[in-house]
């Protein structure tokens, strides 16, 4: 079994969990059943990724099956960025439950620290980024009108805990100044290319663990063409990384996986594969010293994927400026 992170809520939250972005529809169920089958009990889905009705099909078949109990597992969702006024939130974590076939979320997230403006589910489910078109279209929700509504799907039991995703410190600093109930987790993209220490130092100081999404860096990102991930040599395939595995009898991948969770974060790979299922899940049975933390840090060089000026022409998406 992964070991686990205590959060701010109290409850523990598995430190190696798996990612559904990416995950198709036509083989999400028995993806998500496979994987809990090979061990995984954390899984973070969105209403973005598309995918929560399928997802929610092979965690109630591992269910009906026995392999596991709901309350071994740990469910993580994330509110999109259309529902973020107030009157929106609970509404859309009701759809959003109901697609997965479940009572509650361990883990509720606020996706992006940006407001656009509402699209019913009838017109459009997931939105996306565009109201209609190329189009993009703010709503005036401030983050702290959506943290409050956040705030009260715990109290509805709608969520165990809450968190955020993509969050910059500036922003981090302004929500504990009013928030009742502190963010117990952010989310945030994480690996040697990208190592945001000064926003994980806060993160540790403010007592919010750190989750890491695209744990490999370029990888997940070749797909999309974009020009800075295809230049990079891939983390997986670096010489460095590669004699570093070599050293402790590990894939590449899992001193990657090993990296970022020696340094405290929680990870969420995805992968689509049984077999590299059970060798992301097994990445903590061994340590890297400190010496090899430190190359591996070193690697970073500030280069951040996902950003939506990188999938699509926009002027108004500056979330990371
Ligand atoms: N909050 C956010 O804004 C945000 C953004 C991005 C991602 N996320 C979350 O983080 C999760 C993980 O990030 P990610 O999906 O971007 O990418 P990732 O886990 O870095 O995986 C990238 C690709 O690497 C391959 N892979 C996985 N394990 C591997 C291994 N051991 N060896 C070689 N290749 C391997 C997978 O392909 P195969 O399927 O072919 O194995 C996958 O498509 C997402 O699924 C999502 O849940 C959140």
């Amino acid at each position: 079994m992964a070991p686990v992170i205590k959060l701010s809520s109290g409850y523990d939250m598995p430190q190696v969990g798996f990612g559904l972005w990416k995950v198709d529809t036509a083989v999400a169920s028995d993806v998500v059943y496979n994987a809990i089958k090979a061990g995984y009990r954390l899984f973070d889905g969105a209403c973005d990724y598309g995918n929560e009705k399928e997802c929610g099909e092979g965690v109630a078949r591992a269910i009906a099956e026995g392999i596991v109990k709901r309350e071994e597992l740990f469910i993580v969702s994330k509110l999109w960025n259309t529902f973020h006024d107030g009157e929106r939130v609970e509404p859309i974590v009701k759809k959003q439950l109901a697609d997965w076939g479940l009572e509650y979320f361990d883990l509720y997230l606020i996706h992006f620290p940006v407001a656009l403006e509402y699209v019913d589910p009838s017109v459009r489910y997931p939105p996306g980024w565009h109201y209609e078109g190329d189009e993009i279209r703010p709503s005036k929700a401030t983050i702290q009108e959506t943290w409050t509504a956040m705030e009260g799907l715990v109290g509805a039991g709608l969520a165990r805990s809450i968190g955020i995703s993509n969050f910059q410190s500036q922003l981090i600093y302004d929500l504990l100044r009013y928030a009742k109930i502190r963010p117990a987790t952010l989310q945030i993209e994480h690996h040697p290319y990208l190592v945001q220490q000064e926003l994980l130092n806060l993160a540790k100081r403010e007592g919010i663990a750190v989750t890491a999404y695209s744990s490999f860096g370029p990888a997940s990102f070749l797909e999309f063409n974009m020009q800075h991930a295809v230049k990079l040599t891939p983390l997986i395939e670096d010489e460095t990384i590669k004699k570093i595995a070599a050293k402790y009898g590990k894939q590449p991948s899992q001193v990657l996986l090993r990296w970022a969770t020696q340094r405290g974060l929680a990870i969420i790979p995805k992968t689509t594969r049984p077999a590299i299922m059970a060798e992301n899940l097994s990445s903590t049975d061994f340590d890297l010293s400190a010496e090899d933390l430190a190359v591996i840090t070193s690697f970073d060089r500030g280069i951040r994927f996902n950003q939506p000026s990188n999938y699509f022409p926009t002027e108004l998406l500056w979330i990371f400026g």
